[in-house]
């Protein structure tokens, strides 16, 4: 009782601790606003790039002019502490009120540091790391001038020909907002006014994930009870976190595009989800809502702001339009004010009216970016993520002894370890997998390495030139062999070898923004390599380095073993080696699911049953002619060098009534021979309700660690919010009943039990 007392004197003391700093906030930007122009509010509103790095035709000019007449807000993807610092100068010496301006980037997954793409730490299952890799991240950028970050991407994605899949936690809402909340909560600390947090920026509000047949920038059109339950989840939880602002999404969310959507920005996100922070719109998005027929320059910068959009990225909609807006009482002065002051109080957060240059630290840029600390964190990060998909009769783990043959266009390259969004990455101190196995095998081993195939032969494809992603100088050795020559050299380096690592997939140019594929196989140049290699007979290891899931059926029925590795960021080499030497026994698990064609796209676990499930016995049943409904690789599977055995599901109780907790448990036991990690993952079921729920619903995992024949009871939470969704007044509730109870090692393979809850 006493502590309980204490405990809520403590939470009202930080209460009015946070209240009176709103205070002083709101009395500051008073101030600062009174004395403002409104050409200098509307000045705020702006976000150009220098054009450093551009995802779209525009860019800005006459940056300095701007600055010094008040018209710049913030700035994003400008790359040294010199150029920003220069930039600050101009702002807060010559600019009329000497406002500093933001300066922001898309640290995605590192900064210098680079960690695996999104969706491979996704397959970590470990928020610890997740929220680390974040901090480090922040640490490494503010050195360098960054104060907001646009991300984390939380876009739920069940379209693996969507390149931007690379960037979010996978298909699943309930991963993806814990995956959501960590990030922030890395990004941005207890302490936004830290020098060394960074604002965080949840992306792309909302539902972008959902474009249309994986396209990117394409129509969505969603149930909002879709929506509710399935895309929100995770931007909600970033807001939750704390996230200091969102980012607007390129797509038309139920017919009226995201930055000029007011149910979407005002009535959900600020009054529904209480969000706080400033909205800023993607590259160009108010511009863009031309094209989708919603105006001309004029009204769609007046259809943003009155929607809740607050900041202009790159496009001048905002700069050049709002004041004649206002003018003919088009918008009014509120609708700028509100904007302003959101921006202001964003800077004043991150403390840059106290120090403009808090964020700008060449000592820091030099002493606390790429660390030993930090390379090694990328490097156990890297090797958590990837996924270990097939292990015939032990291939692995590789001994250190003998010689190994790297075989494939990806195996020494470096930028493709990095994948898409590495604007700042460091080519030279990114290790390859040749250069992996070369460092953490020792003296015993010979390495061999040729490239064995081109990426495609596809031209279209070859001569796509994506920005967002590093390339690695053609090698001479490499460059003008033909096909057949390629494929003669691999044969005859295979021959000398006791297993072959074929290392193939996708370039870092594949996947990210504006890399849709309608063909998510291995392109064939390196189909007909892996099948020469196949048919040496020799052990065969496929490592997979990739952004998106691939369809393998084929090699999942030829290869021995298959590591998918993704784009891992810095240290993948190092990483790669650690897993297939079994210096790091794999326990990382999917956050998506592999089809086996993308003729099923889109496939996920959670989807709703139909009044036909599939029978192969009976013709008029939900099925394909010429493919099975189920994934080659279902959601959260993942091998181990070892192996686990489950017990029975126990319940505490089997009947529960009102705000009661449920307690599941299972025994699991490592039945191999190596100590390994296993993620264990529970799924409900909702069999009968008022809507149609999905067949299954992650709602709890543990990751836990068992030697080799240790047996541990694992318990697992269930709470009535676990039980809720939305039903179909949008309402947040759950209906008693019987639930049914999974838990496993995947989402496929999982044992049962049922339990009734009353209300
Ligand atoms: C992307 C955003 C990114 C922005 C700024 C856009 O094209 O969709 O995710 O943050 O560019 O680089």
């Amino acid at each position: 009782m006493k502590r309980m007392m204490v405990a809520m004197l403590m939470a009202l003391a930080m209460m009015l601790q946070v209240a009176a700093q709103d205070e002083k906030m709101t009395a500051f930007v008073n101030t600062l606003m009174n004395k403002m122009t409104l050409e200098e509010k509307i000045g705020q509103l702006n976000l150009p790039t220098a054009g450093f790095f551009v995802t779209g035709t525009a860019v800005n000019d006459n940056i300095a002019q701007k600055l010094r007449s008040g018209h710049i807000g913030g700035m994003f993807n400008s790359f040294s502490v010199a150029s920003m610092r220069a930039l600050q100068d101009i702002a807060v010496k010559e600019s009329p009120n000497k406002i500093p301006i933001l300066f922001g980037m898309d640290v995605i997954h590192g900064y210098k540091t680079i960690f695996p793409i999104p969706l491979a730490l996704s397959c970590t299952w470990d928020m610890e790391l997740v929220e680390k890799s974040a901090r480090i991240a922040a640490n490494e950028a503010t050195a360098n001038g960054i104060a907001w970050t646009f991300s984390p991407m939380v876009d739920i994605a069940r379209d693996a020909r969507w390149g931007r899949i690379a960037e979010g936690g996978g298909e699943d809402p309930w991963l993806g907002s814990q995956i959501a909340k960590a990030m922030v909560k890395g990004y941005q600390g207890d302490d936004l006014t830290a020098s060394n947090t960074m604002m965080a920026c949840v992306k792309h509000f909302a539902l972008y994930g959902a474009a249309e047949a994986g396209r990117d920038y394409n129509t969505v059109d969603m149930s909002r009870i879709t929506m509710y339950n399935d895309y929100f989840p995770p931007y909600k939880a970033a807001v939750e976190a704390g996230a200091g602002s969102a980012m607007t999404s390129f797509n038309v969310v139920d017919g009226i595009p995201a930055t000029g959507n007011r149910w979407l920005l005002t009535d959900l996100l600020r009054n529904e989800w209480g969000f706080d922070g400033f909205v800023v719109t993607d590259y160009t998005a108010i511009n863009e809502m031309i094209m989708h027929g919603m105006g001309n320059l004029q009204e769609v910068s007046a259809l943003a702001i009155k929607a809740g959009t607050d900041m202009d990225m790159v496009g001048e909609g905002f700069l050049t339009t709002l004041k004649k807006s206002l003018d003919e009482g088009k918008i009014s002065l509120q609708d700028i004010d509100v904007a302003c002051r959101r921006i202001l109080e964003a800077k004043y957060k991150l403390g840059l009216f106290d120090d403009p240059y808090r964020y700008l630290s060449e000592e820091r840029a030099k002493t606390e970016v790429l660390t030993a600390e930090n390379l090694n964190a990328a490097r156990e990060i890297a090797a958590r993520s990837m996924v270990l998909l097939k292990n015939d009769k032990q291939v692995l783990p590789l001994k250190k002894t003998g010689t190994i043959a790297v075989i494939g266009p990806l195996g020494d390259s470096k930028a493709d370890m990095l994948g898409t969004w590495t604007l700042s990455g460091d080519l030279a101190k990114t290790s390859t997998i040749l250069q992996g196995l070369q460092n953490v095998g020792g003296k015993a081993v010979k390495v061999l390495y040729v490239k064995g195939s081109e990426l495609t032969d596809n031209p279209a494809i070859a001569n796509s030139p994506n920005p967002l992603a590093m390339v690695s100088p053609a090698k001479k050795s490499e460059s003008n062999k033909s096909p057949e020559d390629l494929l003669k050299e691999a044969l005859e380096t295979a021959a000398k070898a006791d297993v072959i690592v074929a290392a193939l997939g996708e370039p870092s140019a594949w996947s990210g923004e504006a890399a849709s594929m309608t063909d998510i196989s291995l392109q064939r140049p390196q189909r007909e390599l892996l099948e020469a290699l196949v048919a040496t007979g020799k052990p065969l290891v496929l490592v997979l380095i990739n952004g998106r899931p691939m369809t393998l059926s084929w090699e999942n029925q030829h290869v021995h073993a298959i590591l998918e590795a993704w784009a891992g960021g810095i240290e993948s080499g190092n990483a790669i080696a650690d897993v297939l030497f079994g210096d790091y026994n794999p326990s990382g698990k999917l956050t998506t699911t592999f089809p086996h064609n993308v003729g099923q796209i889109p496939l996920y676990y959670n989807h709703k049953n139909t009044g036909r499930p599939m029978d192969a016995k009976n013709k008029f049943t939900s099925k394909y002619l010429d493919s099975p409904n189920d994934p080659v690789y279902p959601f959260g599977f993942g091998l181990s060098y070892t192996t686990f055995e489950y017990g029975e599901v126990k319940l505490s109780k089997t009947q529960l009534k009102g705000n009661e907790k449920l307690m599941v448990t299972v025994t699991v036991k490592n039945t191999g021979k190596y100590a390994g990690e296993e993620v264990v993952q529970l799924y409900i079921q909702d069999p009968v309700a008022s809507v149609s729920r999905p067949v299954k619903e992650l709602k709890n995992f543990s990751k836990v660690m068992l030697q080799p024949g240790e047996t541990r009871e694992v318990s697992l939470e269930v709470t009535t919010t676990d039980l809720s969704f939305y039903n179909s007044n949008l309402q947040f509730d759950w209906e008693a009943g019987d639930f049914n109870i999974f838990v496993g090692t995947n989402s496929r393979d999982v044992k049962s039990a049922t339990v009734n809850w009353a209300k």
